[in-house]
């Protein structure tokens, strides 16, 4: 049963929390420029950005007041992925240390698996603070910012190595403030692995993927690089890419090996090439009122659980993946393609386009500084 009520859009002006009196308290300010004055703005913006989508209302509203220390706050942080996944258990480990130090005074509640929503719900109800936390793909942020999309140019980091320098960057802390404006707040990216191909039928050239259609996430630069190979891009969420795959409706996807394992795809896949091609990073996102209002104390307690959380991610992806891919394979030792490094750079080739096309959008500096961290 979903944990959480629909409201139509007429009834956000009535009982949004962003008119709410406690709003114009003093809040401390972290790295947001938000005040008071501005909520307004931000309502209507907000609005601007999310016509047209179905909107979440929040039922349980954040604190009522920013010192008081007897009353629980409640974070709910809802995700699409199995509980023993990079993403699972890095919320575990949240929720752990939070119990172990804020314990009482703040509850973490995971919802997994989709259970309570998609992912694209997910980020409409971050907003509206009827969750409280969400670790969504960037690739699904596309229609809010074009920034975030160079973590999904293809072939752009070597390993993950390369992906954790970048992330060490200055310029990834300015991309964790690039959805500052819409209320949500970046607490760390947290990298899940990179990516393998499946399909029914054997990929080991470009041209092995004409025609075929291939389940994508929202994202503008994984449609372009579909196209470039003569594939049929597909938009879909993930919990509905096993029955996709399985009824035939997609013929292929990609994904970490961890996604693959968990959500069980390797069942309805004949092959699985080890491509790498592309990046899963998730951003982890608080509602920016729901933070901001908390009492101090519990805001630096925090604060210091999220550093220590987003310093364990990579190496629990790093592990999880190894361990999923392992499984695969000895199950079934002919599932796994792996590519000839001419294979390998054919296709890189192809997909290379889609680069250029999107270069404007996400900045050449940005791309310079991710290209920088595959050589250091
Ligand atoms: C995930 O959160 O790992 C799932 C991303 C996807 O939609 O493939």
């Amino acid at each position: 049963m979903s944990a959480v009520t629909r409201y139509s859009f007429d009834q956000i002006g009535k009982e949004s929390i962003i008119g709410h009196p406690d709003r114009l308290k003093p809040i401390r300010i972290l790295r947001l420029n938000a005040n008071a004055s501005n909520a307004a703005v931000h309502f209507m913006n907000l609005k601007k950005h999310i016509l047209g989508f179905s909107i979440f209302l929040p039922i349980l509203l954040s604190a009522c007041s920013d010192q008081s220390t007897d009353r629980q706050y409640v974070i709910k942080f809802s995700h699409v992925v199995a509980a023993d996944t990079p993403k699972g258990l890095s919320a575990e480990l949240f929720k752990q240390k939070v119990d172990e130090r804020l314990g009482g005074q703040v509850v973490v509640e995971i919802y997994p698996s989709s259970q309570l929503m998609s992912d694209d719900d997910s980020i409409e109800a971050l907003a509206f603070n009827e969750i409280q936390m969400t670790a969504v793909s960037v690739s699904k942020y596309n229609r809010f910012t074009k920034k975030l999309q160079v973590f999904d140019l293809p072939f752009l980091f070597n390993d993950m190595d390369a992906v954790g320098r970048f992330l060490e960057h200055e310029e990834t802390d300015r991309l964790l403030g690039v959805l500052d404006d819409k209320g949500l707040m970046g607490l760390g990216f947290w990298p899940s692995g990179l990516k393998q191909l499946s399909a029914n039928t054997p990929l080991l050239e470009p041209e092995d993927a004409r025609g075929r259609s291939f389940r994508i996430q929202e994202s503008d630069v994984f449609e372009a690089q579909f196209l470039t190979v003569d594939a049929v891009p597909q938009k879909l969420a993930f919990g509905e890419v096993y029955q996709a795959l399985q009824v035939g409706t997609i013929d292929g996807q990609d994904n970490t090996w961890s996604n693959i394992y968990s959500e069980k795809i390797y069942e309805v896949q004949d092959y699985i090439t080890e491509t790498n091609h592309n990046l899963m990073v998730y951003i982890w996102m608080v509602n920016t009122e729901f933070w901001q209002r908390l009492p101090e104390a519990i805001q630096d307690e925090l604060e210091v659980i999220v550093d220590e959380v987003n310093a364990e991610v990579m190496a629990m992806a790093i592990e999880i993946n190894a361990n999923d891919r392992e499984t695969i394979v000895q199950n079934d030792p002919d599932k796994l393609l792996q590519l000839t490094p001419s294979q390998l750079e054919q296709w890189r080739e192809a997909m290379k386009p889609v680069w250029d096309r999107f270069r404007d959008e996400i900045g050449e500096e940005v791309i310079a500084a991710a290209l920088e961290a595959n050589n250091s």
